[in-house]
């Protein structure tokens, strides 16, 4: 705490905590964007939220991305989470397997003495393999599962950035640029307001199954995510931040 008083965070978490009526803010000193140490610090103050925050054999939908992969890295075995479940919030988005949100599920159970299920769909559904995905009985069973969540854990990015991540075509990624999609969560795309633009087809956590969830952790950090972050908070269903003292500068002027 010392420490952070000299940075001035303690005020910083504050400001942001009362404008967006979150339970909890944390900051983390430094830029994820250039040191690695403060991604890493993002990771720490991440697992550490979800301790505090879980409830006893509760079932915590997570989302993939290099920070989510930091958070698994700083768990580890804990009474509080022993008797939980680790799902992934979402089906396949496109991303490469160690960011994947199952990797990211399967590795936070095994660090914390958890159990975990996965959710095994294609990436880029269309309309007809979707509605038959949702006929199979085990595809229904184990997506009623992750929607009794009432834990979700999720990374923020830049909608751009994670456009061009995931390999989204070019013809939907010009109309995120046109409507001016500024942040990605969970496989939605949102502009500065917070608004939804997007849903990427795939299947698992819909927007009001978040909106409804006891807990919604966002982490995220780095200049770069700033304004990304803003607008998540925007679309205004969060409950606790973790971000870098880069990023909520920025945030804080978008005020
Ligand atoms: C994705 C999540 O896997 O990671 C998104 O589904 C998030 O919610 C993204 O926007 C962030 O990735 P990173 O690597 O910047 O933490």
């Amino acid at each position: 705490p010392l420490v952070k008083d000299l940075f001035g965070l303690t005020e910083l978490e504050e400001r942001i905590r009362s404008h967006f009526g979150l339970k909890h803010v944390v900051i983390v000193p430094g830029d994820s964007d250039v040191s690695p140490h403060t991604k890493k610090e993002l990771g720490r103050a991440g697992a550490s939220m979800l301790r505090k925050f879980v409830a006893d054999d509760e079932i915590i939908a997570v989302t993939g991305g290099s920070t989510m992969a930091e958070v698994a890295t700083h768990l580890t075995a804990s009474s509080s989470l022993k008797g939980c479940w680790f799902v992934p919030a979402r089906g396949g988005l496109g991303e490469s397997v160690e960011l994947q949100a199952n990797t990211i599920a399967s590795t936070m159970a095994k660090k914390t003495g958890g159990r975990y299920r996965l959710l095994h769909v294609p990436d880029h559904l269309g309309e007809d393999a979707y509605q038959s995905l949702m006929q199979d009985s085990s595809i229904a069973e184990i997506i009623e599962f992750i929607r009794s969540a009432r834990m979700v854990v999720h990374g923020i990015g830049e909608a751009m950035v994670m456009a061009r991540r995931r390999k989204v075509d070019p013809e939907t990624t010009e109309h995120l640029r046109e409507d001016g999609a500024l942040a990605e969560a969970f496989g939605y795309y949102f502009d500065r307001d917070g608004n939804i633009l997007h849903k990427m087809p795939t299947i698992g956590l819909r927007i009001e199954d978040i909106h409804g969830m006891d807990a919604v952790i966002c982490i995220g950090g780095g200049k770069s995510k700033g304004e990304a972050i803003a607008a998540v908070l925007r679309h205004g269903h969060e409950d606790v931040l973790i971000t870098d003292e880069a990023a909520a500068k920025v945030v804080v002027e978008s005020l």
